[in-house]
């Protein structure tokens, strides 16, 4: 019922080449490319509650998601002008709604936000992404539990994908936590036809716990852009998705 989409994370990629970049991953058998947009700034490791003091006091003094910054919506924009390709962005990011019309105008292809900064407005962000001409997506952080996103999966105003987050989001590179397919397996439980993408650690040898839980989005970063042959990894990730 769900097909795979293996979406090699630009993040890994040489970012002063990202349209030879982006082109080398479709030529190679990529389906989307993932596109990690990201913003400062809890120190490194730092982890808060959403329902911590600590938590609201930084998202309303504006500051924000990750320990890191990439690329923004002017980047998508001239990335755009080179490929045709699904740009799949991941926004690690405190204020999704900021965004939401310069990402849709940039020519992003889904829009993925954190359900730990949705709050109550995620119906009304979705419909906006949705008019925006993007495809809705919810992720979660390791801490955050698997049934904070299913209103957001039933709902009027549903999002079409749900990203379980397998590292601490920030960086490529990490160790893929296991533990984490307790929820991609509930996911898959729940909604058969759901889009469930997984991100971080994926590669040749953590392929198999994904794929059998029931992830059938693949994001890879330093696995692709990492190995000799890139290719090769990708149509591993395929044919692990596939069986
Ligand atoms: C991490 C990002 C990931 C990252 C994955 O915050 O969301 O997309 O690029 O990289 P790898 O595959 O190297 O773990
Ligand atoms: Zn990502």
């Amino acid at each position: 019922v769900v097909s795979p989409k293996i979406a090699p994370s630009m993040l890994s990629s040489d970012f002063a080449n990202l349209a030879a970049e982006a082109k080398r991953m479709v030529d190679l058998g990529a389906d989307w490319l993932h596109m990690d947009i990201m913003h400062l700034a809890l120190s490194k490791g730092y982890l808060v509650s959403r329902y911590s003091r600590v938590y609201n006091s930084l998202c309303y003094s504006g500051r924000h998601f990750v320990p890191n910054l990439t690329i923004g919506a002017p980047v998508i924009e001239s990335l755009r002008k080179h490929t045709s390709a699904y740009l799949d962005c991941h926004l690690m990011v405190t204020n999704p709604m900021d965004y939401v019309e310069q990402m849709g105008k940039a020519g992003a292809s889904g829009f993925t936000f954190h359900v730990e900064v949705a709050k109550e407005n995620w119906q009304e962000l979705v419909s906006k992404i949705r008019s925006a001409g993007m495809r809705p997506g919810v992720a979660l952080k390791p801490r955050t539990p698997v049934e904070d996103v299913y209103p957001l999966v039933e709902g009027e105003t549903p999002v079409e994908m749900v990203l379980v987050m397998t590292v601490e989001p920030g960086f490529g590179g990490q160790k893929f936590m296991p533990s984490m397919m307790d929820k991609v397996r509930a996911l898959r439980q729940k909604y058969p036809t759901l889009d469930i993408e997984v991100d971080g650690g994926l590669g040749p040898s953590t392929i198999e716990a994904a794929a059998a839980a029931g992830a059938n989005c693949i994001v890879a970063g330093s696995s692709v852009f990492g190995a000799p042959e890139p290719g090769k990894v990708i149509s591993l990730l395929r044919t692990s998705v596939e069986k």
